[in-house]
């Protein structure tokens, strides 16, 4: 019966249609199953309706009359896993392939962050100053180097990494006033252009609640960094970053010492003052083994050097003999207009111009630029 009906198309077997059981069955199994094959559909009740909208026969459709009964079952029980593939390459790339879809290949965005990699030509040097010492001139020293480099003609950007604020007064803004401070930054995410203002140079400045943020962050993940991170935003638009930091090695130091490939390390010339120096030179190979291998200490600086005392002589010579060429040529000496400053507002450099404290960080900004900073 079924043999008769391959050799001849058009058999029509009238008398079995009404009432011979094997119909109903046949006809159940295709309306489970439809057949989607269109040559072998020329034959069968549903070939001209109801096809599945996705490739892939019943290993069941009929075989095509020529050929022989074995080869294209062989064929049909292999091909449905190799359809999946044949016409997504006849689509192109319209459809993802099967294989992109198990191992993603998409590659888009590394192309988009290596452009974005190559695109700033000249980031900002980023220079923190440091040392877990209290008093010892860091913010007198940032915000005055600063303010020398921005008389040259460099673009500079001051942080107040400092919950004392002391950096943000200095520039006559009042900590306690500010809406928006390095807490939001570096806890909130924040974008740092938003708590930037603009100064003698401009200033990221910090408010009283900058204390929290050490534990506020101590939960996050990649704490260390999210200063540095919060510096690209802003890394084209200066050349000069100087990051002000309190007297201690915590989380917000550590945050300036990763963002930084610079430290400059004030030092007052009193034999105690330089006892710390150790710890901070181990805090920073720590740094630079775990977080930010090309941060480099930029020089030591002895400040608040009262050249009258044989201490202050024989403090200097120790630092020299321990730590040598490190240990910078200029010297800042003891001057009172470094306390009348900060109380109007400005550097010493605007506050008296042409006084000699002023012309101690000039000599200051021009031996860093001859280290071939920016
Ligand atoms: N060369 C100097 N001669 C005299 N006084 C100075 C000199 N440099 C800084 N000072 C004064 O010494 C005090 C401490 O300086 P500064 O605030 O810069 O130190 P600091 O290291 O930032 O302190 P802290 O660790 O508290 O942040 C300030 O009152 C400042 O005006
Ligand atoms: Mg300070």
């Amino acid at each position: 019966m079924g043999f008769l009906s391959r050799k001849k198309p058009k058999p029509a077997p009238v008398e079995l249609q009404e009432d011979h059981p094997i119909v109903d069955e046949l006809q159940q199994m295709e309306e489970a199953v439809p057949i989607r094959d269109e040559t072998a559909g020329a034959a069968g009740p549903v070939s001209d309706s109801a096809l599945p909208p996705t490739g892939g026969s019943p290993p069941s459709s009929p075989p095509t009359a020529d050929t022989s009964e074995s080869e294209p079952a062989e064929e049909v029980v292999e091909e449905p896993a190799l359809n999946a593939q044949e016409p997504d390459e006849e689509e192109g790339d319209a459809r993802m392939k099967a294989v992109d879809l198990i191992a993603p290949t998409r590659l888009d965005f590394l192309a988009e962050k290596e452009a974005d990699e190559e695109e700033p030509v000249k980031t900002a040097e980023v220079i923190a100053f440091a040392n877990q010492k209290g008093g010892v001139a860091k913010t007198t020293t940032t915000l005055n180097l600063a303010v020398a480099f921005a008389e040259s003609g460099y673009r500079v950007l001051c942080i107040d990494l400092d919950p004392q604020g002391n950096l943000t007064m200095s520039q006559g803004i009042d900590p306690d006033k500010v809406e928006k401070s390095l807490y939001d930054v570096l806890v909130n995410d924040i974008p740092i252009s938003e708590i930037i203002v603009k100064r003698e140079i401009d200033v990221a400045v910090a408010s009283i609640d900058l204390a929290g943020a050490e534990i506020a962050m101590s939960t996050k993940i990649g704490r260390e960094r999210s200063l540095e991170k919060a510096l690209k935003e802003v890394a084209g638009d200066y050349d000069f970053v100087c990051i002000d930091t309190p007297p201690s090695l915590g989380l917000l130091t550590i945050n300036a010492l990763t963002a930084a490939n610079k430290v400059i390390v004030p030092v007052q010339c009193e034999y105690l003052s330089m006892r710390g120096l150790v710890q901070l030179q181990n805090t920073l190979r720590m740094i630079q083994e775990n977080l930010n291998p090309d941060v480099r200490i930029e020089g030591i600086l002895p400040t608040m050097l009262d050249s009258r005392t044989i201490h202050a002589k024989e403090a200097v010579e120790i630092l020299e003999e321990n730590f040598g060429d490190l240990v910078f040529q200029s010297r800042i000496k003891k001057a009172i207009k470094f306390a009348e400053a900060p109380v109007k507002g400005a550097s010493v450099l605007k506050y008296d111009s042409d006084s000699s404290a002023a012309n101690y960080y000039r000599e200051l900004a021009k031996e860093v630029l001859s280290h071939g900073s920016a």
